[in-house]
């Protein structure tokens, strides 16, 4: 049934009469205080700058209310108008519209600040501490009156959060065209962040959170188990389990919450530390998370227990990792393989709380005292990289799991480099992700049924492993053990209930397996099997969208390692191959500055030319980055890109030729 009030509610945007003041609702999960750094003139910019989206009537309002939240909270977030209706991944027909395609885009978007999904949805941040949706709620408001109001004739900007506005364009062009974070190169600190951010005009979207392509943490879980799954191969396990081995890691927040239910599906013990006891509840109520301990004694007992019995099972210690890690490492347990997921992209402004100092201790010293909490910190990761060190020698086998870990733990002065300069550990896609995913364009293609529907949802999973068992008989040896993870893992998929939000899915796949896998989709809704659109998507964490040195890129080792042409080009191939939308942020994953990412969604409306569209987009789309990766030296790229040519003679991507060492070494010598 259509609710006209909801309707009614979206199209008139930003309200006529002022809603009234909300009450600060405290049971739920509230993103830190941010620092306050602005100087009273940039005060007073800060406020001029979010007044703009209101009537001048109600500035003498407004003006003092936006004043406190500055400095309650260091941001603007206009709490007044988050709206009344329940925001969640409402079924499309909800929705007003003039174009599916819109419709589509605002159900991501609800998905994205459902408070069952979001981490901190009153502050609009979706996960990973301020991977935000938009700034304020005004932007929110606006946004959705632009995508209720347009047509298949207009383009909609957004930057930062800020709807720009309508633009004229025509029915293939994407409807949506998002930057986050974009910045002058020579002004993309954390410090010009926190600035630009307090000023409302920049904001860190993250990857998949400022492009309304989140998921839940189901989005994480399949590329945790992979990477754990591999894991263990390299440490000589069994092929398809971690079964009788500890993995001990950090974090259960946004993305870091998938550790936990990803240890069980690979089979394993993971020992999970969370410093924040609300973040411990949330994921032991959604069943993602066993048991929860706060006594290490107890805790130790557990271990040894389950370890002892094979059990699959998630434990979560209420606490500080570090403290964990110091206590084990005296202990007489072998831990097999370890990690980190701190938000330690974002170290000193809530991302990572250091040993010694409770939570609340350390929320308050962050913004009373930034300087002593910054050397707390540093003592901190000491701590832990040393303990990490004692359990490395004994044999763990430790991993930077994309957060930033060695990059910070090397700025706070820890014992984390070799004699020759390097990091003493690997990072997940140098080892694992790169050359046995990335490299042969296996990436986190992902799909969401807007009908919200699980049956839709679970007819999409039983297409998806029809497709990947053809594939299974024909795959060459290279990438035969990628498609059957894969495959056990769509078929359990139902099983292991990760859907958190909405009927979403995700599944490693090649560029063969995504276009077979849409195609599939979309004949289906073409012959109204599934009952409405499907949105294709992936998270940017992958082949081709993402320039980031310390994680996608980090198994490139041709110099480039530090360009991001591959990113921007991604995004505007897609852009003009039939994308609905595509966005580009800057610092995604391991933090502002330090990547740039992009990424696009498609709506499958069963029609011929979502057929070509998809085709043509996500041919560019994962190509464009083994042909980059072939060309930096790597292997399996090497081999993807040769099969990839053999398949379509209009893809011609230049070859690199190897040099032998001994002539190079040679040359040089002469000189
Ligand atoms: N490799 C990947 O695939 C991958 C995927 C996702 C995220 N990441 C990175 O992992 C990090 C975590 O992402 P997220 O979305 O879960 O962030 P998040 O902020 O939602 O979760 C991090 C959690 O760590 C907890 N925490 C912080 N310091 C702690 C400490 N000292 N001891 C115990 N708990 C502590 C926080 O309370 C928080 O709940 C980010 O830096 C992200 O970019 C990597």
């Amino acid at each position: 049934m259509i609710n006209l009030l909801f309707q009614k509610k979206i199209l008139q945007g930003i309200p006529n009469e002022l809603p009234e003041v909300k009450p600060y609702d405290s049971s739920i999960n509230h993103a830190p205080k941010r620092k306050d750094v602005l100087t009273v003139e940039e005060k007073k910019l800060a406020l001029k700058n979010a007044l703009r989206y209101f009537k001048p009537e109600y500035h003498s309002v407004l003006a003092p209310e936006f004043a406190k939240e500055l400095k309650d909270f260091g941001r603007i977030y206009m709490y007044r108008f988050k709206p009344d209706y329940k925001i969640f991944a409402r079924p499309i027909n909800e929705f007003p519209c003039q174009t599916k395609q819109a419709a589509a885009i605002m159900h991501m978007y609800f998905n994205n600040l459902d408070p069952k999904v979001a981490q901190h949805p009153n502050e609009l941040i979706t996960y990973g501490g301020n991977g935000a949706v938009f700034q304020n709620w005004a932007q929110f408001l606006l946004t959705m009156q632009y995508l209720a109001t347009m047509t298949d004739q207009q383009t909609l900007v957004i930057n930062s959060g800020h709807p720009q506005g309508l633009f004229p364009s025509h029915p293939d062009a994407p409807r949506l065209v998002i930057a986050n974070g974009m910045v002058i190169p020579n002004h993309s600190s954390l410090d010009d962040y926190e600035k630009f951010n307090s000023l409302g005009v920049s904001q860190y979207g993250q990857m998949t959170a400022g492009s309304a392509m989140y998921i839940g943490p189901q989005g994480i879980v399949h590329g945790t188990t992979i990477t754990l799954l591999n894991a263990g191969r390299k440490i000589g396990g069994s092929s398809s389990s971690l079964s009788g081995k500890l993995y001990l890691s950090s974090g259960l927040g946004g993305m870091s919450g998938a550790q936990a239910k990803a240890s069980v599906i690979a089979g394993a013990v993971g020992l999970i530390a969370e410093i924040n006891p609300k973040v411990l509840v949330k994921r032991h109520s959604q069943g993602w998370l066993d048991e929860i301990h706060t006594d290490l004694e107890k805790l130790l007992k557990r271990l040894i227990e389950a370890k002892k019995n094979k059990e699959a099972v998630s434990l979560g210690y209420q606490g500080n990792i570090v403290d964990l890690w110091e206590f084990l490492a005296d202990k007489d347990i072998t831990i097999e393989v370890a990690s980190d997921q701190t938000s330690l992209h974002n170290p000193y402004s809530g991302g990572y709380y250091p040993a010694g100092l409770t939570f609340d201790q350390a929320n308050e010293m962050m913004t009373q005292d930034p300087e002593k909490f910054q050397e707390i910190i540093h003592q901190s990761l000491k701590r832990q990289v040393a303990a990490i060190n004692k359990m490395t020698a004994k044999g763990t086998y430790f991993f930077d799991y994309g957060n930033a870990f060695l990059l910070q733990a090397g700025k706070a002065g820890a014992d984390i480099f070799t004699k020759s300069g390097k990091f003493k550990y690997p990072s997940y896609v140098e080892d694992i992700m790169g050359p046995i995913c990335f490299d042969y364009g296996f990436g986190p293609f992902r799909w969401v049924c807007t009908s919200a529907k699980s049956e839709d949802l679970a007819l999409t999973d039983k297409l998806a492993e029809e497709v990947l068992k053809e594939m299974a008989k024909k795959a060459e040896p290279e990438i035969k053990q990628q498609i059957q993870d894969n495959l056990k893992w769509i078929i359990e998929a139902k099983k292991n209930n990760l859907v958190v939000g909405s009927q979403a899915r995700i599944l490693y796949s090649n560029c063969q397996g995504r276009i077979k896998i849409a195609k599939a989709f979309n004949e289906a809704i073409r012959r109204q099997k599934l009952s409405a659109p499907v949105v294709i998507g992936r998270d940017h964490h992958d082949v081709s969208g993402t320039d980031s040195p310390y994680r996608e890129t980090a198994n490139i080792y041709d110099g480039s390692m530090f360009t991001a042409d591959m990113a921007i080009q991604n995004v505007i191939g897609d852009s003009f191959r039939g994308a609905t939308w595509v966005s580009i942020h800057n610092g995604g994953g391991v933090g502002w500055g330090e990547v740039i990412n992009g990424g696009f969604g498609l709506v499958l409306d069963g029609s011929k030319s979502a057929d070509q569209k998809l085709e043509s987009m996500i041919n560019f789309d994962v190509n464009n980055g083994i042909a980059r990766r072939s060309w930096a030296g790597n292997k399996g790229a090497q081999y993807a890109i040769e099969k990839a040519m053999s398949e379509d003679s209009r893809l011609i991507v230049t070859k690199a030729n190897s040099a032998k060492p001994e002539l190079i070494n040679q040359a040089l010598n002469k000189n």
